[in-house]
């Protein structure tokens, strides 16, 4: 899809479709009024027949009006003028590019801007417009024999703006919006994919693609040989019950100043969790291939900064592994040596994401990180806490925390933050070793960033546990990867330009 802006009138643009905003009791947006009055108050007839009565995401087409420049008007309802909501503003969207892929318009005019959303200006309203309007392309069946790959006819969206002075707003949304978008949607497309395709070589090798398509983009995949000779004896007793070989993927984008400290984030690539010798229970495990949906996330943001190209250095690493039963899987009670010496003992071989992490969170130092963010599908702790609605946040640094709540709000891909207070550490107590992978029965999200907090004291690091936000699970037709926490994470550096 092509994103433009361009200066006109409702009434004179020439267009396929013009979308306008309609409210309920029959009042019209302003664009609305200047369409109403060029054809006869034609639009206040059709709202007086009653076929739309405004309420948020209603849609009505109507052709043929004479008077106008436009084939066709798409009414939006948009519910009690004059200010809507952030949500309402995100159906509001919805709803107008899900009745313009019925029809045949191959572009249209879109005045949704105009619209008055509390608090936000024109590029968040166009980014908003921008990401609904991408998304909506997703597709879930790529692997079906019968796949659609039938194109819809809207090939572009032009916002109609009353002067030039607006445009570079639009544009600046236009761009941000896109680079969202396409990284949310290469945040699903590999979480979606099943756990036989998605193995940690197959990161590894998109992650090497990434370097021929981007700029300024550099990948680099330590073997597991390398690991071993680091030391990262964590993370390789995860992968030692899986045929599939682990891999440490690194992604470096370096838009910044050279030697400008980067900002590292760090993904779980779990690429299935069916928990070890401590085996889940069979329903939903198929949901266990979205156990790499942190590493996704570092993927799909990494790729929107570079498609930016932001004037920021970022470091990607994503350890990425299987968590399988075996005759050389982790046991219960077996006691490793982490990267950074401390030794670990594993309680519950399900506790596998810190494992993994430590070791990354500890190679992180290397690269004298500014800030650190993690992103794990890491307890189904958070999913009881929080559900499906915020991440959980947990950091050793309030400002990164309040940094991180804001831009959640912001781009509406929201977390919120639970507390990390030492008396939370005692639940790790091993009698064997340094500390055990699991905290006793509560608190479960919180004890999980406290393993985690003992590998990070060397630079500000936040926690995001997406295991609620991540995917959609259960049966029907919305089971898939959200993309979350993307926009979060592009919104977040976008702040730190
Ligand atoms: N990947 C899971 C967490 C998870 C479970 C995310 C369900 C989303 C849905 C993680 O590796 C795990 O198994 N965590 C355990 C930790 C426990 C053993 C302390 C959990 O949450 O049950
Ligand atoms: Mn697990
Ligand atoms: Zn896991």
């Amino acid at each position: 899809m092509e994103y433009n802006v361009k200066t006109s009138t409702p009434e004179k643009v020439k267009t396929a479709c013009i979308v306008v905003p309609v409210f309920e009791s029959n009042k019209l947006s302003p664009a609305a009024i200047a369409l109403n009055s060029a054809t006869g108050n034609s639009l206040s007839k059709i709202l007086r027949k009653g076929d739309i009565q405004g309420k948020v995401g209603q849609t009505l087409l109507i052709h043929n009006l004479s008077g106008i420049g436009a084939d066709r008007v798409l009414l939006v309802g948009c519910g009690k003028e004059p200010d809507v909501s952030e949500q309402d503003y995100r159906k509001i969207c919805t709803a107008s590019i899900t009745a313009q892929r019925t029809f045949g318009a191959s572009e249209s005019i879109c005045l949704l801007h105009t619209l008055n959303v509390d608090g936000r200006d024109l590029p968040w309203k166009i980014i908003q417009a921008v990401r609904i309007f991408q998304a909506s392309k997703d597709r879930k069946d790529q692997l079906k024999s019968n796949h659609d790959d039938t194109e819809i006819s809207l090939k572009k969206i032009t916002w109609l703006t009353a002067s030039k002075d607006e445009q570079a707003a639009v544009n600046k949304g236009i761009k941000i919006g896109s680079a969202i978008a396409n990284g949310v949607t290469l945040c699903k497309e590999l979480g979606d994919l099943p756990g036989n395709i998605c193995t940690p070589t197959y990161l590894a090798e998109h992650a090497k693609s990434m370097q021929n398509q981007l700029k300024k983009f550099k990948t680099t995949v330590l073997e597991e040989k390398h690991m071993a000779e680091l030391g990262m004896g964590a993370l390789l007793s995860v992968s030692r019950g899986s045929c599939q070989p682990a891999k440490f993927i690194i992604m470096e984008y370096n838009g910044g100043k050279r030697g400008a400290k980067p900002i590292v984030l760090v993904g779980k690539g779990l690429t299935f969790d069916s928990g070890g010798i401590s085996i889940k229970p069979s329903p939903a495990m198929d949901e266990m291939k979205y156990d790499m949906c942190g590493g996704a996330s570092v993927f799909g943001t990494l790729q929107a900064i570079a498609e930016m190209e932001l004037p920021i250095n970022v470091v990607g690493v994503v350890p990425s592994s299987e968590n399988m039963p075996d005759g050389d899987a982790n046991k219960p009670g077996d006691i490793v040596t982490s990267l950074s010496g401390q030794t670990i003992e594993v309680l519950n071989t399900d506790a596998e994401g810190r494992l993994i992490l430590c070791d990354a969170l500890t190679y992180s130092e290397k690269f004298n990180p500014e800030l650190v963010i993690d992103i794990a599908t890491l307890t189904g702790a958070c999913i009881v806490a929080l559900g499906h609605v915020a991440a959980g946040l947990l950091s050793n640094t309030q400002t990164l925390a309040h940094d991180l709540l804001l831009a959640g709000e912001e781009s509406g891909d929201r977390c919120w933050q639970l507390p990390l207070w030492d008396e939370y550490q005692d639940s790790l107590k091993s009698n064997f070793a340094d500390m055990a992978n699991i905290g006793s029965r509560s608190a479960g999200t919180i004890t999980a960033a406290c393993f985690l907090s003992r590998y990070t004291k060397n630079y500000p690091w936040a926690h995001l546990d997406v295991a609620g936000t991540a995917w959609n699970s259960g049966g029907g037709n919305e089971k898939g990867s959200t993309g979350r926490p993307v926009p979060l994470l592009v919104q977040f550096l976008l702040s730190k330009v």
